[in-house]
């Protein structure tokens, strides 16, 4: 069942994945347009993490344009990894698959 969390300022989903319940996939991630630029979107990445690591989920996951430098940037600085980038046939770009280990040894 996927999840949808929503401010005025922003929104994401989180669904866990079809036979891993452990491991969730996030997206829909958004910042509104006129609150872009002002740490938002990095403030909203945690307030996800804080949401995963309360659902007790494992592992999380996350795709990216590879173009998409402000939301890579925010996944550095939250602690996520990227795994792998692939020929999206329906952009016509690179995706990023980047990934999140709840709990892990670098997440206090
Ligand atoms: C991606 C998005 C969520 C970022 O939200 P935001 O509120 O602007 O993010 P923040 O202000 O917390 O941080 C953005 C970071 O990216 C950096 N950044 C922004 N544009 C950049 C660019 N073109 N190149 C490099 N870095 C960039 C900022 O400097 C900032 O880093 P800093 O804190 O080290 O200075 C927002 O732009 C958005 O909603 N975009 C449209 C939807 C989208 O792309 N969603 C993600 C789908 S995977």
């Amino acid at each position: 069942m996927t999840t949808r969390y929503a401010s005025e300022f922003g929104a994401f989903e989180i669904s866990p994945i079809p036979g891993q319940p452990q491991l969730a996939h996030c997206h829909g991630f958004f910042i509104v347009p006129a609150g872009r630029g002002k740490g938002l979107g990095t403030q909203q990445k945690l307030e996800q993490m804080r949401l995963l690591d309360e659902s007790l989920y494992d592992y999380a996951t996350c795709t990216v344009d590879a173009e998409n430098a402000a939301q890579k940037r925010v996944l550095t600085k939250t602690g996520w990894t990227f795994l792998v980038a692939f020929d999206n046939r329906r952009t016509g770009k690179k995706t990023e698959l980047w990934g999140w280990e709840i709990g892990g040894e670098d997440n206090g």
